[in-house]
């Protein structure tokens, strides 16, 4: 039987937000999709006011009351794009979202949320440390600063690493899961999308995004991450909590086999059992 519910979608006109909005409409839920264009809410989530309107638009939309969000909407760490706009779009379209849409999930049925990482973190060197550190200290025009300092292509992991972080720093306290609610964070290796196209048209990347090592063999599709994304949000997944789930053909696995899971420092483990 179809589960109608209310979820908000941000990144709906394109790519995997895009399948994912037809997955779970196919599944007879109601998307609210946020996105630059051809959306529900049209909203800029790189500026202040931007995220703003998108929260009060999906309030509207929603009457207050939501059961899942996933958030989508990003951009690609392009020769010529500033770092900036990665970290207002990437960290802080996420961050401010998933905190000012809280409330509603609060008030919604088995209410869960789905941020979105990238392989990225973990197989691309280089990733500026302190625009991570900046951007979970909350200092947007810090880390905008930085950002543009240390270049798009160097930021992009950057802004995915600190979404990550922010969630399993979030995901275990009594805002998130002590009030129900399910934050756990998607990370995607190499999906063909037009975000994927156009880093492939890139100048000085563009040569690199077919020889990346994919153990599978292929690029993943959108409706494969959709579909993970509907079970992140479903019955079936209430006892995820906090984590980080790699989705990219092996990648990761593949350059960093025995880097995960990392064993926790003697000097911590005697802290927690003792
Ligand atoms: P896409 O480019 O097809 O879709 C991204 C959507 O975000 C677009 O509809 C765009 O209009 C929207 N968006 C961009 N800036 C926005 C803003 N300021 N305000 C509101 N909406 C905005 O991209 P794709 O590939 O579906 O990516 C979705 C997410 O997955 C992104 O966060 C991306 O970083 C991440 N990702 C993608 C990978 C890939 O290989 N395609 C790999 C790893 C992560």
């Amino acid at each position: 039987m179809a589960d109608t519910r209310t979820v908000v979608v941000t990144g709906s006109a394109s790519g995997m937000g895009a399948a994912t909005k037809a997955r779970l409409e196919a599944d007879g839920q109601r998307v609210i999709g946020v996105d630059l264009r051809d959306a529900d809410v049209v909203a800029d989530l790189g500026t202040p006011a931007g995220r703003q309107a998108a929260i009060d638009g999906v309030a509207d939309a929603s009457s207050g009351v939501i059961d899942g969000l996933v958030t989508w909407a990003g951009v690609p760490g392009l020769t010529g794009t500033p770092g900036s706009l990665l970290v207002s779009v990437n960290y802080f379209g996420s961050a401010v979202l998933l905190e000012g849409l809280r409330p509603l999930l609060a008030r919604g049925e088995r209410p869960a949320a789905v941020a979105i990482s990238s392989n990225s973190t973990t197989v691309q060197p280089g990733v500026p440390m302190d625009v991570v550190e900046l951007c979970l200290a909350g200092d947007e025009a810090g880390a905008r600063a930085a950002a543009d300092v240390a270049g798009a292509l160097a930021v992009y992991p950057a802004t995915k690493t600190a979404i990550a972080w922010w969630c399993r720093r979030h995901a275990p306290n009594t805002d998130w899961a002590g009030a129900g609610i399910t934050l756990n964070v998607v990370a995607p290796g190499a999906v063909e999308t037009p975000l994927l196209q156009a880093t492939r048209e890139d100048s000085v990347i563009g040569q690199f995004i077919d020889e990346f090592p994919i153990a599978v063999g292929r690029k993943g599709t959108p409706a494969e991450l959709a579909a993970f994304v509907h079970f992140l949000l479903g019955p079936d997944a209430r006892f995820f909590c906090g984590s980080v789930v790699f989705v990219d053909g092996g990648s990761d696995a593949e350059m960093r086999a025995d880097d995960f899971p990392m064993p926790m420092p003697p000097r911590r483990r005697q802290a927690t059992s003792g």
